[in-house]
């Protein structure tokens, strides 16, 4: 299919690099969201396999399925007009090897209308990485804290840097575009940065990547009980869950009183 007029490309998202301006980049799974972001200037659309946590309540994003991504990225794809949709590939696929990487990533770009996939794991990840951007499907890396690993590594903050650069420079030379740093030290990742040509997109790893991410949820605390319950990496910018539960108890209140609904809300004879 054409690019749609005035839509970021890949290539674009590395030449910021270069340029020196940073990439902001928000998860979405649905079209609203996704729509809301892209007026919002974001460059990029993150299609997280967190929507089995922040969407279907799990507790890790292990149980994301390939149908439930395809169903999320579809919608989130139509509503990128000028951001880079980009989709999660959920476990095991890519842990699988090669081939059924490339037919999962290929299922996903066939089947939505995504420019491009992510796929977790640093240096063992590489082969599989090379074989997908080679079947023309660019790829997003995502080295540092690996979610898809948890129940092997548990959630900890990455403080090797000799490891996380072998593991950020076997990617870049798979042919990856760009790639998520999530939770490393922060001193490391901005060492990392500078010496790989592809940008870093951190998500709790500091103020030296080339760009950020942040989980949508976690950006208006729309899945949180309290705001304290947010992840350290993460800003709240605006506290939905406090207007929504206030705005649904004004509805609930105005029910039982018979204030809702109104003669205007109401069709009478005109
Ligand atoms: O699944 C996700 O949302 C992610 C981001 C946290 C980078 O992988």
């Amino acid at each position: 299919m054409a690019s749609k007029s005035g839509a970021l490309s890949v290539l674009k998202i590395r030449k910021m690099k270069e340029l020196g301006e940073k990439i902001a980049v928000v998860t979405a799974y649905d079209y609203p969201t996704a729509a809301m972001a892209d007026a919002a200037g974001v460059d990029a659309i993150l299609v997280g396999d967190s929507f089995a946590t922040v969407v279907q309540g799990r507790t890790t994003t292990l149980g994301a399925k390939l149908e439930e991504t395809i169903y999320h990225a579809e919608m989130v794809a139509r509503g990128a007009k000028r951001a880079v949709p980009i989709v999660d590939i959920p476990f095991p696929y890519c842990q699988l090897g090669p081939l059924e990487a490339v037919r999962a990533c290929a299922r996903v770009l066939k089947e939505t209308d995504a420019t491009a996939v992510k796929i977790e794991g640093g240096a063992k990840r590489a082969e599989t990485v090379r074989a997908v951007v080679e079947a023309g499907i660019p790829v997003l890396g995502h080295c540092g804290l690996a979610p898809q690993s948890v129940k092997a590594t548990g959630y900890r903050v990455q403080r090797d840097v000799d490891v996380l650069l072998a593991n950020c420079l076997a990617i870049e030379e798979a042919g990856a575009f760009a790639v998520v740093l999530e939770c490393v030290q922060r001193e490391y990742a901005e060492e990392v940065s500078k010496k790989l040509s592809i940008p870093t997109i951190g998500i709790g790893s500091g103020a030296g990547c080339d760009g950020q991410v942040l989980v949508f949820h976690d950006l208006f605390n729309y899945a949180n009980q309290e705001p304290s319950e947010t992840p350290k990496h993460a800003r709240v910018y605006r506290d939905l869950h406090k207007e929504i539960v206030e705005g649904l108890g004004e509805y609930v209140a105005d029910v039982k009183s018979g204030a809702f609904p109104g003669d205007a809300e109401s069709f009478g004879a005109k």
